[in-house]
């Protein structure tokens, strides 16, 4: 068993399945808890986002939420792009299919990404910036941490993300990126 951790989830790896547990940063959530209670103004701010850094929900609960909304999505939706969530206990403890490691450059996996999407990943960088956020199963891309903000471009792009990504794709390393990933 090997153990990795995520910004939201601690990830323990088996042969063939993962376990989320929920990290809670508790010393945070109170001190953001705290200035939002100061600053009343700041819960009208954050309370159309989701999973908003820096705010009492995503310190204490971001683990728990994000976990949640894996599950919910995989089980309503059961996209082939998604590796499966199986099981969660109220999303304490998530299961979730073990995939092979994807070796692709950041920059090589965004550029494909955006190109593919037509901008759609833009919704969520930190997601689809990150290589360790995706895997390989049964040959194909697939993603493994899928929270809100990734949902409606994985609905609408998950089947052509799979057709056309290039899991050999090596732009950057031969120094001739040449897709634009800058948002524009
Ligand atoms: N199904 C899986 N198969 C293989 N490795 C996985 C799987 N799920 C998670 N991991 C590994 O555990 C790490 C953390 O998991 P995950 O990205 O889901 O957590 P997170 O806390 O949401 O991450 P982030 O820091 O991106 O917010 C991943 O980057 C990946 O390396
Ligand atoms: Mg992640």
């Amino acid at each position: 068993m090997k153990i990795k951790r995520g910004r939201h989830r601690i990830v323990l790896t088996f042969k063939r399945i993962v376990i989320k547990i929920p990290r809670v940063y508790f010393k945070d959530g109170m001190a953001n808890l705290l200035l939002e209670l100061k600053h009343p103004q700041l819960f009208k701010y954050y309370r159309n986002t989701v999973l908003h850094d820096g705010t009492s929900k995503t310190s204490l609960f971001g683990g728990l939420i994000c976990n949640w909304q894996e599950r919910s999505f995989y089980s309503r939706t059961k996209l082939a792009i998604l590796a499966p969530t199986y099981f969660s206990l109220f999303g304490l403890l998530n299961i979730q299919k073990m995939g092979q490691p994807i070796k692709i450059h950041d920059k090589d996996l965004l550029g494909q990404l955006i190109e593919i999407t037509d901008k759609g990943v833009y919704s969520d960088p930190h997601t689809f910036e990150n290589p360790d956020n995706f895997c390989i199963l049964q040959g194909k891309i697939s993603i493994v941490d899928y929270p809100l903000k990734t949902h409606r471009v994985l609905l609408d792009y998950g089947d052509k993300i799979q057709e056309k990504f290039d899991l050999s794709c090596d732009f950057w390393s031969k120094g001739n990126l040449h897709v634009e990933t800058k948002r524009s």
